[in-house]
């Protein structure tokens, strides 16, 4: 790996404790003005200072937040397919290298679909990010995206996962599932978990903690975060979790601190 690469990798993942605390606020590329996203800088703005990267699309990267921001950025440059559309996961690229060497990326997020019709299109054309990224010394960030009717359990979301590091991904993003640690150990490179659809902070918190001991090296989290009730505190509480090694039940205590809520 070169230099450009793991200084890259390194701004991604912290070297003081190998983990992250990354922000998804990409869903508009499939979801439009998403829940608490509607405004995008207005949310994102109180949670960087808590985040160890952002993860957006060029058009919020190049619209709504500012370039003076000193927080890498993983680029999502898949989509081409939207939550109404009759191919939600037939995701194809959308930016080219240039671009997102233009935009200063610290990285790529591609969405991968495995076990479905477009299971090919989506892994040659992740193929291709990963040969941009290479070219270039930016890391890769393979999405496990899972279809509806697909079952998110460990040997599904092991075997994308594997697939993900075996065509060269440098992370990989997946759902958490029970027997967590088993797509862990069949995956190469690092693996973060996604927040998926909102859910009690307490769960969403214990959820995190479980994928940390299961093996994860972080959350690339969005709707758990910046849709819950008090999205500062619930970033504080992840972080916790993810560098500090908060147990689920003590960032749930500080989540509550933070809110302000009586015990
Ligand atoms: C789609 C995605 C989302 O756009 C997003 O990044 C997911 O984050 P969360 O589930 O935590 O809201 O990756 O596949």
């Amino acid at each position: 790996m070169d230099w450009g690469m793991k200084n890259r990798l390194s701004r991604i993942i912290r070297p003081q404790d190998g983990h992250t605390v990354m922000l998804a606020i990409d869903h508009g590329y499939f979801l439009g003005p998403t829940t608490g996203l509607e405004n995008p800088w207005k949310t994102i703005e109180p949670l960087v200072p808590y985040a160890d990267c952002l993860m957006p699309t060029r058009g919020v990267l190049r619209s709504c937040i500012p370039p003076e921001l000193d927080i890498p950025i993983v680029l999502r440059v898949s989509g081409g397919t939207s939550i109404v559309g009759p191919e939600l996961l037939h995701e194809g690229i959308t930016v080219s290298i240039d671009d997102a060497i233009r935009l200063n990326a610290s990285g790529l997020a591609f969405s991968i679909l495995v076990g479905a019709e477009y299971e090919r299109d989506t892994l040659l054309a992740f193929s291709e990010i990963c040969d941009m990224g290479e070219e270039y010394g930016i890391p890769v960030l393979a999405v496990t995206a899972v279809g509806r009717e697909m079952v998110r359990d460990a040997k599904y979301l092991g075997l994308a996962s594997r697939i993900a590091a075996e065509i060269g991904a440098h992370m990989v993003k997946t759902y958490y599932c029970e027997g967590f640690e088993k797509v862990v150990e069949g995956c190469p490179v690092p693996v973060v978990i996604a927040g998926g659809k909102k859910i009690p902070e307490r769960d969403a918190l214990q959820m995190a903690h479980a994928a940390l001991q299961a093996g994860a090296i972080g959350v690339d989290m969005g709707r758990n975060i910046f849709q819950s009730e008090n999205p500062v505190a619930m970033i504080k509480a992840v972080r916790a979790v993810v560098h500090e090694n908060a147990t689920a039940e003590e960032a749930y205590e500080l989540f509550k601190t933070e809110s302000g809520q009586q015990r």
